[in-house]
């Protein structure tokens, strides 16, 4: 059975006192998740103190970024030793908004990803198509190129950490879900394309849903053959929703 995972993807929001509250929140509740793995990705300031509160629960720290470089001249960066350091276990990579805003490539990713493995840490791996790429059915196309130009030139050993999340980007705080049939079909098609490079060990790949996904939805999208779980962001501000929609299973 493939792992299942809920991950939280705060992006920048709640100060350090609320970040720590909702934390605080979620592992008050996790008790009422079973076989679902609990992520919870704050900011960068937040990690700390959220990593000491997250420390007696089974619920995990995830890092929303990391630098390309080891250590160094880089002001403003974090590293991932920074980042494992304070007890974070995975890191998002390659969220649409980072694609967007902040002009990550393919070649940043894979450097990446490269300080990911060497710290330990598991990169949760985001692809997914723009609007104009699925209205013109480029979708796949653009996936298969992003999963192409970077994860399928890991090591099978590195590859076998790897957890992916499609999320579409039209999908993203829009209030638009892809609907359960279009994500399932999408993933099926990232899982088909990592098979074509590391055969059987994609069957194992956790792929997680990412857009719009809410207590309400949450169900019918994870009750899909090749949907492992959801990378959540607006619900995941909210206890009882991200716990609600870990109940989804
Ligand atoms: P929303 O759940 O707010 O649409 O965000 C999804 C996302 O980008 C998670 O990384």
């Amino acid at each position: 059975m493939r792992k299942k995972i809920v991950a939280g993807n705060w992006k920048m929001n709640t100060l350090v006192f609320e970040g720590e509250s909702l934390a605080a929140q979620v592992v008050a509740k996790s008790n009422e998740v079973s076989g679902v793995s609990l992520v919870l990705a704050p900011p960068f300031t937040h990690l700390s103190s959220v990593a000491a509160g997250l420390k007696t629960s089974s619920v995990a720290l995830s890092a929303q970024n990391c630098a390309t470089e080891d250590s160094g001249a880089y002001t403003g960066e974090v590293s991932a030793a920074m980042l494992a350091s304070v007890g974070v276990q995975y890191c998002i990579l390659g969220h649409s908004e980072r694609r967007e805003y902040y002009g990550e490539t393919d070649e940043t990713l894979n450097k990446k990803l490269a300080v990911c493995f060497k710290n330990n840490l598991i990169p949760i791996f985001c692809v997914g198509e723009k609007l104009d790429e699925r209205e013109s059915n480029r979708h796949f196309e653009v996936v298969k190129a992003q999963l192409e130009n970077t994860l399928c030139k890991l090591s099978e050993s590195d590859y076998e950490k790897v957890v992916v999340a499609y999320e579409p980007v039209w999908a993203i705080g829009t209030g638009k879900t892809a609907s359960p049939e279009q994500a399932q079909e999408m993933h099926a098609f990232i899982r088909k394309t990592l098979a074509a490079k590391f055969g059987d060990k994609a069957e194992a790949t956790p792929i997680l849903y990412g857009g719009s996904c809410k207590p309400s939805n949450a169900k019918d999208i994870f009750s899909k053959n090749d949907v492992d779980g959801g990378l959540i962001g607006g619900a995941s501000l909210v206890a009882d929703d991200f716990i609600a929609i870990a109940k989804s299973f």
